[in-house]
């Protein structure tokens, strides 16, 4: 009687302590999910945008003047709009194409760089590295 008693709570405390583990590993995997895709994100960014956008921690005296830096836009209440929509904002439609998003690029414009093609996952990746920059002091 007592001994069944003593297997059981041993039982039932092996198991909690599965559960514990478990749960903290389901938790640490979204974690690094979470920061491979800011990873990704960023380099993306590097990749893709910074030839004419200032990103802090990347290029702070690169890119085009007249273009707005990613961190200006955090200011904006809508920023998480505008980078979600971005490639059908000009200058974008001439430079990126989303795949199985946008048409293909019209055969008449001009090709005055590669064209940039990425895919929603890609946007994921760069809305969830913006997310991380933060708006000027
Ligand atoms: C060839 C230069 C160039 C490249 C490359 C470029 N952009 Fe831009 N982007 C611009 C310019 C110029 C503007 C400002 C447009 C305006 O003022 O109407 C802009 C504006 C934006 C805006 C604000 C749009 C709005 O109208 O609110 C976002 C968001 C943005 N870019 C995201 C990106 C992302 C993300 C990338 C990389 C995947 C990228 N851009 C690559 C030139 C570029």
């Amino acid at each position: 009687m007592f001994f069944s008693q003593y297997i059981r709570s041993i039982f039932g405390l092996v198991t909690a302590i599965m559960l514990t583990f478990t749960c903290v590993l389901i938790a640490g995997a979204g974690t690094a999910r979470a920061e491979s895709s800011i990873e990704r994100g960023k380099s993306l960014v590097r990749q893709h945008c910074s030839r004419c956008h200032v990103i802090p921690g990347l290029n702070p005296y690169g890119g085009i003047g007249s273009t707005p830096s990613f961190s200006a836009m955090k200011w904006l209440d809508d920023w998480r709009r505008r980078f979600e929509i971005f490639y059908i904002l000009p200058p974008h439609p001439a430079l990126v194409r989303i795949d199985g998003v946008s048409d293909p690029r019209n055969k008449s414009l001009p090709a005055f760089s590669s064209e940039i093609v990425m895919s929603l996952e890609d946007l994921d990746d760069i809305l969830n590295f913006v997310d991380t920059i933060k708006p000027p002091q």
